[in-house]
């Protein structure tokens, strides 16, 4: 063994490319856990209101304020939920908290344009005050989201959407860490996504302190 270098455990190395679309999907989901989940909620420019639940999401700047969403298609069409994002260009993103875990599930039913998944699954409507876009009434986190970008990750697959988060609403009821904006994740209680139709709740929180900047 040369010097830096140390015995690895058996393993087995798959390369992805040779794989079922399937396959990938199913080790990619299974292994990039937990993902939080965006409830993205969106009206469509006859005034459906549309509500979805999105994994591939994720936080990416502070400054400008930017999150991401992949959005995939349905037979070869895209969901009702790009499309309303494309023609309106604002949405909310709902935090998914236990307490809205079954609605979100709902909500993710594979129905037409013209049905309001706010309906379907039971779940309050509020309007946005700065963007044009519904929430989920009671929703302890909402972010209100402006459009600023799309990627095409591939021909006919997914679409990632870029937007800026222009405000964020927060319960009363959703204390700020003392002296920070920090907010308490045991309060907040969110719940995101393993693999398939597994999810995980908030399990014990662990504190570390980063090393000392040089
Ligand atoms: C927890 C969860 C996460 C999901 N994540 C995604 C995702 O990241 N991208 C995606 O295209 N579909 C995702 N889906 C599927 C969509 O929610 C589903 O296709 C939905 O019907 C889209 O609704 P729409 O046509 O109203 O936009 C997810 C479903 C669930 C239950």
């Amino acid at each position: 063994m040369s010097k830096g270098e140390s015995r690895d455990v058996e393993s087995r190395l798959i390369h992805t490319e040779g794989l079922r679309n399937r396959d990938r999907y199913q080790l990619l989901t299974s292994l990039v856990v937990p993902r939080p989940i965006a409830w993205v909620s969106s009206r469509s420019p006859d005034g459906v209101p549309n509500l979805a639940p999105f994994s591939y999401f994720a936080a990416l700047s502070a400054t400008p304020l930017l999150i991401g969403v992949s959005i995939g298609s349905r037979r070869g069409a895209a969901k009702d939920t790009l499309r309303n994002i494309r023609e309106i260009g604002t949405f909310c993103v709902n935090i998914v908290t236990e307490h809205h875990l079954e609605a979100m599930n709902i909500s993710s039913g594979d129905h037409p344009p013209e049905v309001d998944e706010f309906q379907v699954a039971g779940a309050g409507m509020a309007e946005a005050e700065v963007v044009s876009a519904p929430y989920v009434a009671g929703c302890p986190a909402v972010f209100e989201c402006s459009v600023r970008e799309e990627v095409a990750l591939s021909e006919a697959g997914n679409v990632f959407v870029i937007a800026q988060v222009v405000a964020i609403r927060l319960s009363n009821d959703l204390p700020l860490l003392a002296g920070s904006f920090f907010v308490d994740p045991e309060v907040l209680r969110p719940v995101s996504r393993l693999g398939g139709e597994s999810y995980a709740k908030l399990g014990t929180v662990q504190s570390i302190a980063r090393p000392a900047p040089r």
